[in-house]
């Protein structure tokens, strides 16, 4: 074998199989690897030798943690908005007066293919190091056909230190040059951009609320998105009600996310398509949101997963693992809920079968955190907040990063 993780205290498979819920809890056992897969789960005395050995006593083992929802290729600083934020001014009228994603737009346009890739590959490297090996990555900072085609380009041209997922956010503001004419920007968000970024994007997305776009809007941009063979997910129900987290359900896309404003309906239509709920507690915190109905979500029987939302507006927040201490604090998930969403329920979001969990046909793909001094159960991981310590990531079989 390549390399063996002995003895972890606590593993936590997060296999489908075991089912809805259930984390798949091993105690004291070994992980191997070998050409890039995951070939022994099982009791140390059985595990054969390896050329590379880690120690997992004290620690607890996740299968690479999985961020569905990021906006982590921009360029430029928001820091002066954020002292405006906190001074009491609102984020929806710093981006109305052009702003906010604007400002983020401007600077993203003016930067190199170079400087771009080498902030992606910084942040990336960030999310590794805090045992993400899987990233949704949005485009939404181009917003013309050139920039966006460009940044999705970027994403797919480029070998990264994590798994990257792209997904197409054209609509995730109206640009300033189309401003008297909104029509035309989802025209050409529709007859454009879709075509052009269908071969390099995963997804398609679409910011659906109020000074955004209009669930008919999003609904024509959705349809077209995944005539082209894209999945669909939507930014729904933030700021205010809009029935686009029904929208999502009825479309068949894979996730709606934010949902501080879902109703019974929304949630009722999320429940029987099987739509996950992306819970992004980065943003609520910032934006000092209300919660999203967590208890009703739950009742229903819908899928939930913890996102970071990182971007350097709603959401400078990218440790996943304190985002899912977070969902608990503010929202009320269970720790169990918790770990399933930045594990098997985000890659869901995804469509990543293989990965956010760990057997022998799952991605090699392991974050292995050290537990705090005296604790013996991964419940500790959550209960202190940005605490957690990583010690080793094995990323396709290989240990890509140790402390
Ligand atoms: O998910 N809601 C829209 N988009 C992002 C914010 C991006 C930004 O502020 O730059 C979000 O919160
Ligand atoms: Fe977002």
């Amino acid at each position: 074998m390549d390399l063996l993780i002995r003895s972890v205290t606590e593993v936590l498979t997060m296999n489908p199989e075991i089912g809805d819920g259930e984390l798949g809890t091993l105690k004291e056992v070994s992980i191997g690897f070998a050409g890039g897969r995951l070939v022994y789960l099982g009791d140390e005395k059985g595990a054969p030798s390896a050329q590379q050995e880690v120690d997992g006593r004290g620690c607890v083992a996740l299968p690479g943690l999985v961020d569905c929802h990021t906006h982590a290729l921009f360029a430029g600083s928001r820091a002066d908005e954020f002292r405006r934020r906190l001074a009491g001014e609102s984020y929806t009228a710093i981006l109305e007066e052009g702003g906010g994603i604007l400002s983020t737009v401007r600077a993203t346009r003016s930067a190199t293919d170079e400087e771009l890739t080498a902030y992606l590959r910084t942040r990336l490297n960030g999310f590794l190091s805090r045992g993400v090996t899987t990233v949704e990555v949005k485009s939404g900072y181009g917003l013309s056909l050139k920039d966006e085609v460009r940044l999705c380009r970027l994403v797919r041209e480029s070998d990264w230190p994590v798994e990257v997922y792209m997904t197409f956010l054209g609509a995730h503001a109206i640009p300033a040059e189309w401003r008297a004419d909104r029509k035309g920007y989802v025209r050409c968000v529709i007859e454009e951009m879709l075509p052009a970024v269908a071969g390099l994007a995963d997804a398609v997305d679409v910011y659906c609320d109020r000074g955004a776009f209009t669930v008919e809007e999003a609904r024509a941009i959705l349809s077209t998105g995944m005539k082209l063979g894209l999945h669909g997910r939507i930014h729904a129900e933030q700021v205010t009600h809009t029935g686009s987290a029904k929208l999502a359900a009825e479309m068949g896309c894979l996730s709606a996310d934010h949902l501080e404003q879902i109703d019974a309906e929304g949630i009722a239509a999320m429940a029987s398509a099987g739509t996950v709920g992306v819970l992004l507690p980065g943003a609520q915190l910032y934006l000092k949101d209300p919660s999203p109905p967590v208890s009703e979500l739950r009742e229903a029987g819908v899928a939930l997963a913890v996102a970071t939302d990182f971007n350097p507006g709603s959401s400078p927040v990218r440790d996943l693992m304190t985002c899912a201490t977070l969902a608990c604090l503010q929202m009320g998930l269970t720790v169990e809920e918790a770990l399933l969403g930045i594990t098997r329920h985000g890659a869901r979001v995804l469509g990543a079968a293989d990965r956010g969990w760990l057997g022998e046909k799952s991605a090699a793909d392991v974050a292995l955190f050290a537990l705090p001094p005296g604790e013996s159960c991964s419940a500790a991981l959550i209960q202190y907040l940005g605490s957690h310590r990583l010690r080793a990531v094995v990323r396709g079989g290989q240990m890509v990063y140790s402390s």
